[in-house]
Protein backbone atom coordinates (compact mmCIF):
# COMPACT_ATOMS: atom_id res chain seq x y z
CA UNK A 1 0.00 0.00 0.00
CA UNK A 2 0.93 3.51 -1.26
CA UNK A 3 0.88 6.06 1.55
CA UNK A 4 0.72 9.75 1.16
CA UNK A 5 0.36 12.23 3.84
CA UNK A 6 -0.89 16.13 3.70
CA UNK A 7 1.93 18.64 4.52
CA UNK A 8 1.47 22.20 5.77
CA UNK A 9 4.59 24.29 5.38
CA UNK A 10 5.90 26.65 8.07
CA UNK A 11 5.59 30.08 7.34
CA UNK A 12 8.65 30.78 9.83
CA UNK A 13 11.93 29.13 8.40
CA UNK A 14 14.20 28.48 10.97
CA UNK A 15 18.32 29.07 10.87
CA UNK A 16 20.37 25.96 10.83
CA UNK A 17 23.00 25.26 12.99
CA UNK A 18 26.63 25.42 11.70
CA UNK A 19 27.24 22.11 10.14
CA UNK A 20 30.86 22.40 11.98
CA UNK A 21 29.39 22.24 15.77
CA UNK A 22 26.39 19.83 15.60
CA UNK A 23 25.59 18.47 19.16
CA UNK A 24 23.56 15.17 19.05
CA UNK A 25 19.91 16.02 19.69
CA UNK A 26 19.99 19.68 20.39
CA UNK A 27 18.36 21.89 17.14
CA UNK A 28 15.39 20.50 15.47
CA UNK A 29 14.30 20.99 12.19
CA UNK A 30 11.32 22.70 10.85
CA UNK A 31 8.64 20.03 10.12
CA UNK A 32 7.36 17.16 12.46
CA UNK A 33 4.90 14.48 11.33
CA UNK A 34 1.84 13.09 13.58
CA UNK A 35 -1.06 10.81 13.35
CA UNK A 36 -3.17 9.48 15.73
CA UNK A 37 -4.46 6.49 16.76
CA UNK A 38 -8.23 5.48 18.07
CA UNK A 39 -9.11 1.96 19.39
CA UNK A 40 -11.11 0.65 15.92
CA UNK A 41 -10.30 3.29 13.51
CA UNK A 42 -6.50 2.38 13.80
CA UNK A 43 -3.87 4.74 12.75
CA UNK A 44 -5.29 7.43 11.11
CA UNK A 45 -4.70 11.34 9.81
CA UNK A 46 -0.99 11.01 9.43
CA UNK A 47 0.48 14.87 8.63
CA UNK A 48 2.82 16.70 8.41
CA UNK A 49 3.17 20.04 9.83
CA UNK A 50 5.42 22.98 11.26
CA UNK A 51 7.66 21.81 14.65
CA UNK A 52 6.17 23.54 17.67
CA UNK A 53 4.87 22.71 20.63
CA UNK A 54 2.02 20.17 21.24
CA UNK A 55 -0.99 20.36 23.46
CA UNK A 56 -1.74 17.43 25.86
CA UNK A 57 -4.25 17.04 28.67
CA UNK A 58 -2.33 17.13 32.16
CA UNK A 59 -3.76 13.31 33.01
CA UNK A 60 -2.79 11.88 29.80
CA UNK A 61 -1.74 8.49 30.87
CA UNK A 62 1.89 8.49 29.44
CA UNK A 63 2.75 11.61 31.92
CA UNK A 64 1.76 9.51 34.85
CA UNK A 65 2.45 5.68 33.63
CA UNK A 66 4.98 6.38 30.88
CA UNK A 67 3.21 4.65 28.16
CA UNK A 68 5.33 5.02 25.51
CA UNK A 69 8.51 4.39 23.20
CA UNK A 70 10.48 5.91 20.68
CA UNK A 71 12.75 4.52 17.70
CA UNK A 72 16.27 6.18 16.61
CA UNK A 73 17.63 5.91 13.25
CA UNK A 74 19.01 8.23 10.60
CA UNK A 75 19.44 9.69 6.96
CA UNK A 76 22.34 10.19 5.52
CA UNK A 77 23.65 12.49 2.32
CA UNK A 78 25.75 10.47 -0.46
CA UNK A 79 28.15 12.21 -2.38
CA UNK A 80 26.18 12.40 -5.28
CA UNK A 81 23.38 14.31 -3.56
CA UNK A 82 20.68 11.48 -2.58
CA UNK A 83 19.79 10.83 0.72
CA UNK A 84 19.18 7.78 2.25
CA UNK A 85 17.84 5.20 5.15
CA UNK A 86 19.97 2.53 7.13
CA UNK A 87 17.78 -0.40 7.47
CA UNK A 88 14.60 1.17 8.30
CA UNK A 89 11.95 -1.78 8.07
CA UNK A 90 14.50 -3.01 10.99
CA UNK A 91 13.34 -0.22 13.20
CA UNK A 92 9.36 -0.68 11.74
CA UNK A 93 10.27 -4.54 13.23
CA UNK A 94 11.61 -3.34 17.04
CA UNK A 95 8.69 -0.62 17.19
CA UNK A 96 6.79 -3.39 16.76
CA UNK A 97 8.26 -5.80 19.20
CA UNK A 98 8.02 -2.66 22.10
CA UNK A 99 4.65 -1.91 21.42
CA UNK A 100 3.67 -5.76 21.61
CA UNK A 101 5.40 -5.61 24.98
CA UNK A 102 3.77 -2.10 26.25
CA UNK A 103 0.30 -2.92 25.21
CA UNK A 104 0.42 -0.16 22.60
CA UNK A 105 -0.88 -0.87 18.69
CA UNK A 106 1.52 -2.46 16.06
CA UNK A 107 1.66 0.03 13.41
CA UNK A 108 2.04 -1.58 9.78
CA UNK A 109 5.85 -1.62 8.41
CA UNK A 110 5.16 0.33 5.21
CA UNK A 111 3.25 2.69 7.38
CA UNK A 112 6.31 3.60 9.15
CA UNK A 113 8.62 3.80 6.67
CA UNK A 114 6.59 5.73 4.34
CA UNK A 115 6.45 8.48 7.32
CA UNK A 116 9.97 8.56 7.88
CA UNK A 117 10.83 8.83 4.22
CA UNK A 118 7.99 11.94 4.18
CA UNK A 119 9.02 13.69 7.18
CA UNK A 120 12.60 13.66 5.90
CA UNK A 121 11.61 14.82 1.96
CA UNK A 122 9.90 18.13 4.19
CA UNK A 123 13.25 18.65 5.59
CA UNK A 124 15.30 17.40 3.49
CA UNK A 125 17.99 20.71 3.35
CA UNK A 126 18.53 19.45 7.01
CA UNK A 127 20.26 16.49 6.16
CA UNK A 128 23.61 17.59 7.12
CA UNK A 129 26.40 16.79 4.32
CA UNK A 130 30.20 17.14 6.77
CA UNK A 131 32.01 13.71 7.60
CA UNK A 132 30.50 12.37 11.05
CA UNK A 133 27.26 14.65 11.16
CA UNK A 134 23.70 13.62 10.04
CA UNK A 135 19.80 13.93 10.53
CA UNK A 136 18.89 12.12 13.67
CA UNK A 137 15.84 10.98 13.38
CA UNK A 138 13.32 10.63 16.43
CA UNK A 139 9.74 8.29 15.99
CA UNK A 140 7.73 8.08 19.22
CA UNK A 141 4.73 7.09 20.48
CA UNK A 142 2.99 8.15 23.82
CA UNK A 143 -0.43 7.53 25.49
CA UNK A 144 -2.58 10.33 25.22
CA UNK A 145 -5.80 8.88 26.76
CA UNK A 146 -7.07 10.59 29.63
CA UNK A 147 -7.01 7.91 32.97
CA UNK A 148 -5.51 7.26 35.70
CA UNK A 149 -6.50 3.93 35.60
CA UNK A 150 -3.30 1.70 34.94
CA UNK A 151 -4.08 -0.02 31.75
CA UNK A 152 -3.19 0.60 28.03
CA UNK A 153 -4.80 3.03 26.66
CA UNK A 154 -7.02 3.43 24.08
CA UNK A 155 -5.83 6.69 21.98
CA UNK A 156 -2.13 7.07 21.04
CA UNK A 157 0.08 9.95 19.28
CA UNK A 158 2.78 8.65 16.97
CA UNK A 159 5.01 11.82 16.27
CA UNK A 160 8.38 11.99 14.34
CA UNK A 161 10.80 14.67 15.12
CA UNK A 162 14.21 15.14 13.48
CA UNK A 163 17.77 16.90 14.34
CA UNK A 164 20.74 17.53 12.15
CA UNK A 165 23.64 15.47 14.22
CA UNK A 166 26.94 15.10 15.09
CA UNK A 167 28.68 11.95 17.26
CA UNK A 168 26.92 11.34 20.57
CA UNK A 169 30.21 11.01 22.64
CA UNK A 170 31.52 14.75 21.32
CA UNK A 171 35.17 13.94 19.98
CA UNK A 172 36.06 15.53 16.53
CA UNK A 173 34.10 15.29 13.68
CA UNK A 174 34.17 12.24 11.65
CA UNK A 175 37.35 10.79 12.92
CA UNK A 176 36.97 8.42 15.65
CA UNK A 177 38.15 9.05 19.34
CA UNK A 178 37.93 6.79 22.57
CA UNK A 179 35.93 7.42 25.39
CA UNK A 180 35.96 6.73 29.17
CA UNK A 181 32.98 4.24 30.34
CA UNK A 182 31.96 3.34 34.33
CA UNK A 183 31.12 -0.26 34.99
CA UNK A 184 27.99 0.42 37.32
CA UNK A 185 27.85 -2.59 39.96
CA UNK A 186 25.36 -1.46 42.03
CA UNK A 187 22.00 -0.31 40.23
CA UNK A 188 20.47 -2.36 37.48
CA UNK A 189 18.93 -1.19 33.60
CA UNK A 190 16.43 -4.37 33.60
CA UNK A 191 15.57 -7.91 34.75
CA UNK A 192 14.51 -10.72 33.42
CA UNK A 193 10.80 -10.40 32.43
CA UNK A 194 11.57 -6.83 32.61
CA UNK A 195 11.19 -4.40 29.29
CA UNK A 196 15.11 -4.21 28.58
CA UNK A 197 14.51 -5.44 25.22
CA UNK A 198 11.81 -2.40 24.53
CA UNK A 199 12.81 1.02 23.50
CA UNK A 200 11.13 2.78 26.23
CA UNK A 201 11.44 5.94 28.14
CA UNK A 202 11.67 4.30 31.69
CA UNK A 203 14.98 1.84 30.50
CA UNK A 204 16.76 5.05 30.08
CA UNK A 205 15.20 6.92 33.15
CA UNK A 206 15.71 4.57 35.78
CA UNK A 207 19.52 4.65 34.15
CA UNK A 208 20.28 8.76 35.14
CA UNK A 209 20.89 7.78 38.26
CA UNK A 210 23.84 5.55 37.65
CA UNK A 211 25.05 8.18 34.26
CA UNK A 212 25.36 11.04 37.46
CA UNK A 213 27.87 8.39 38.89
CA UNK A 214 29.25 8.07 35.56
CA UNK A 215 30.24 11.75 35.42
CA UNK A 216 31.40 12.26 38.82
CA UNK A 217 34.22 9.59 37.51
CA UNK A 218 34.77 11.79 34.25
CA UNK A 219 32.78 8.82 32.32
CA UNK A 220 30.54 9.67 29.27
CA UNK A 221 28.08 6.66 29.96
CA UNK A 222 27.43 3.83 32.09
CA UNK A 223 28.70 -0.47 31.12
CA UNK A 224 25.14 -2.08 32.55
CA UNK A 225 25.67 -5.52 34.70
CA UNK A 226 23.37 -8.05 34.62
CA UNK A 227 20.26 -7.40 37.22
CA UNK A 228 20.41 -11.16 39.15
CA UNK A 229 23.93 -11.73 39.72
CA UNK A 230 25.85 -7.85 38.72
CA UNK A 231 28.54 -10.34 37.41
CA UNK A 232 27.83 -10.38 33.38
CA UNK A 233 28.42 -7.34 31.23
CA UNK A 234 25.06 -6.17 29.36
CA UNK A 235 24.81 -2.71 27.20
CA UNK A 236 26.32 1.07 27.44
CA UNK A 237 23.64 3.04 28.55
CA UNK A 238 22.93 4.28 25.16
CA UNK A 239 24.72 1.56 23.22
CA UNK A 240 25.10 -2.05 22.94
CA UNK A 241 28.69 -3.09 23.93
CA UNK A 242 31.56 -5.61 21.66
CA UNK A 243 34.54 -7.24 23.71
CA UNK A 244 37.72 -8.56 21.64
CA UNK A 245 39.92 -10.95 23.73
CA UNK A 246 42.39 -12.80 21.77
CA UNK A 247 40.42 -13.82 18.86
CA UNK A 248 37.01 -14.01 20.11
CA UNK A 249 34.59 -11.04 19.44
CA UNK A 250 32.07 -11.27 22.47
CA UNK A 251 28.84 -9.21 23.19
CA UNK A 252 26.14 -9.94 25.30
CA UNK A 253 23.27 -12.75 23.94
CA UNK A 254 19.51 -11.36 23.57
CA UNK A 255 17.89 -12.91 26.14
CA UNK A 256 15.32 -10.46 27.06
CA UNK A 257 17.38 -7.87 29.04
CA UNK A 258 19.52 -5.78 26.22
CA UNK A 259 18.30 -3.78 23.01
CA UNK A 260 18.57 -5.46 19.87
CA UNK A 261 20.70 -3.13 18.72
CA UNK A 262 20.54 -2.63 14.92
CA UNK A 263 24.27 -1.27 14.32
CA UNK A 264 24.88 -4.46 16.70
CA UNK A 265 23.27 -6.92 14.29
CA UNK A 266 25.05 -5.47 10.85
CA UNK A 267 28.17 -5.61 13.13
CA UNK A 268 28.31 -9.29 13.58
CA UNK A 269 27.10 -9.76 9.95
CA UNK A 270 29.86 -7.93 8.87
CA UNK A 271 32.78 -9.35 11.60
CA UNK A 272 31.14 -12.96 10.59
CA UNK A 273 31.98 -12.12 6.83
CA UNK A 274 35.24 -10.82 7.71
CA UNK A 275 36.27 -14.31 9.62
CA UNK A 276 36.24 -13.26 12.63
CA UNK A 277 34.74 -15.89 15.47
CA UNK A 278 32.02 -13.76 16.97
CA UNK A 279 30.16 -15.23 19.74
CA UNK A 280 26.81 -13.78 21.68
CA UNK A 281 27.43 -14.92 25.39
CA UNK A 282 27.69 -14.47 28.89
CA UNK A 283 31.00 -12.04 29.58
CA UNK A 284 31.60 -12.24 33.61
CA UNK A 285 33.08 -9.32 34.72
CA UNK A 286 35.99 -11.28 36.17
CA UNK A 287 36.82 -13.14 32.81
CA UNK A 288 36.88 -9.40 31.08
CA UNK A 289 39.21 -7.88 33.69
CA UNK A 290 41.19 -10.72 33.73
CA UNK A 291 41.93 -10.28 29.94
CA UNK A 292 42.38 -6.82 30.95
CA UNK A 293 45.22 -7.21 33.11
CA UNK A 294 47.03 -10.74 31.18
CA UNK A 295 46.66 -8.52 27.91
CA UNK A 296 44.36 -10.16 25.83
CA UNK A 297 41.65 -7.67 25.93
CA UNK A 298 42.39 -5.66 22.71
CA UNK A 299 39.23 -3.88 22.47
CA UNK A 300 36.41 -2.67 23.56
CA UNK A 301 33.74 -0.26 21.58
CA UNK A 302 30.01 0.57 21.59
CA UNK A 303 27.51 0.40 19.15
CA UNK A 304 24.24 1.98 17.99
CA UNK A 305 22.48 4.34 15.80
CA UNK A 306 23.35 7.51 17.98
CA UNK A 307 26.91 6.17 18.67
CA UNK A 308 27.65 4.38 15.88
CA UNK A 309 30.93 3.00 16.68
CA UNK A 310 32.70 4.27 19.47
CA UNK A 311 35.43 2.61 20.71
CA UNK A 312 36.27 2.50 24.49
CA UNK A 313 39.52 3.60 25.93
CA UNK A 314 38.93 3.60 29.73
CA UNK A 315 36.64 1.41 31.56
CA UNK A 316 36.01 2.64 35.04
CA UNK A 317 35.10 0.10 38.30
CA UNK A 318 35.32 -0.15 41.10
CA UNK A 319 37.87 2.82 41.53
CA UNK A 320 40.09 1.43 39.26
CA UNK A 321 40.85 2.68 35.15
CA UNK A 322 41.21 -0.66 32.95
CA UNK A 323 43.12 0.97 29.72
CA UNK A 324 42.46 -0.73 26.74
CA UNK A 325 44.84 -1.18 23.91
CA UNK A 326 46.65 1.93 25.51
CA UNK A 327 43.85 3.83 24.88
CA UNK A 328 43.71 4.20 21.11
CA UNK A 329 40.99 3.67 18.84
CA UNK A 330 41.24 -0.74 17.38
CA UNK A 331 41.70 -1.81 14.10
CA UNK A 332 38.44 -3.57 14.20
CA UNK A 333 36.50 -0.95 15.58
CA UNK A 334 37.99 1.55 12.91
CA UNK A 335 36.99 -0.94 10.14
CA UNK A 336 33.61 -1.30 11.26
CA UNK A 337 33.25 2.61 11.90
CA UNK A 338 34.59 3.08 8.04
CA UNK A 339 32.65 0.26 6.31
CA UNK A 340 29.13 0.85 8.34
CA UNK A 341 29.48 4.67 8.13
CA UNK A 342 30.62 4.53 4.12
CA UNK A 343 27.38 1.85 3.38
CA UNK A 344 25.08 4.65 5.49
CA UNK A 345 26.79 7.54 3.46
CA UNK A 346 27.49 6.19 0.24
CA UNK A 347 31.20 5.86 -0.12
CA UNK A 348 31.45 2.10 0.75
CA UNK A 349 29.43 -0.37 -2.11
CA UNK A 350 26.21 -1.16 -0.22
CA UNK A 351 26.16 -5.25 -1.34
CA UNK A 352 23.66 -6.17 1.86
CA UNK A 353 21.11 -3.73 0.49
CA UNK A 354 21.03 -2.36 3.59
CA UNK A 355 19.98 1.79 2.57
CA UNK A 356 17.05 2.95 1.36
CA UNK A 357 16.66 6.05 -0.64
CA UNK A 358 14.46 9.03 0.54
CA UNK A 359 15.07 10.50 -2.33
C1 LIG B 1 19.82 5.69 19.44
O1 LIG B 1 20.98 5.30 19.26
O2 LIG B 1 19.09 5.97 18.49
C2 LIG B 1 19.27 5.85 20.76
O3 LIG B 1 18.08 5.82 20.89
C3 LIG B 1 20.15 6.11 21.89
C4 LIG B 1 19.71 7.36 22.58
C5 LIG B 1 19.15 7.02 23.90
C6 LIG B 1 20.77 8.37 22.62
Amino acid sequence: MQYTFPITRTTHPKQKPDEDHLVFGQNFSDHMFVMDYDEGQGWHDGKIIPYGNISIDPASCVLHYAQMMFEGMKAYKTPDGHVQLFRPYMNAQRLNRTNERMCMPPMDEELFVSAVKATVLADIDWVPSKPGTSLYIRPFIISDEVSFSVLPAKHYRFMIILCPSGPYYAGNMGKLSTTRIFVEDEYIRAAPGGTGFAKVGGNYAGGMKASQKALAYSCKDVLWLDATEHKYVEEIGTSNAFFVIGDEVITAPLEGTILPGITRNSVITLLTEWGYTVHERKLSIDELFAAADNGTLKEVYATGTAAVISPIGTLCYQGRDYVIGNNEVGPIAQRLYDTIYGIQTGTVPDDKHWTERVI
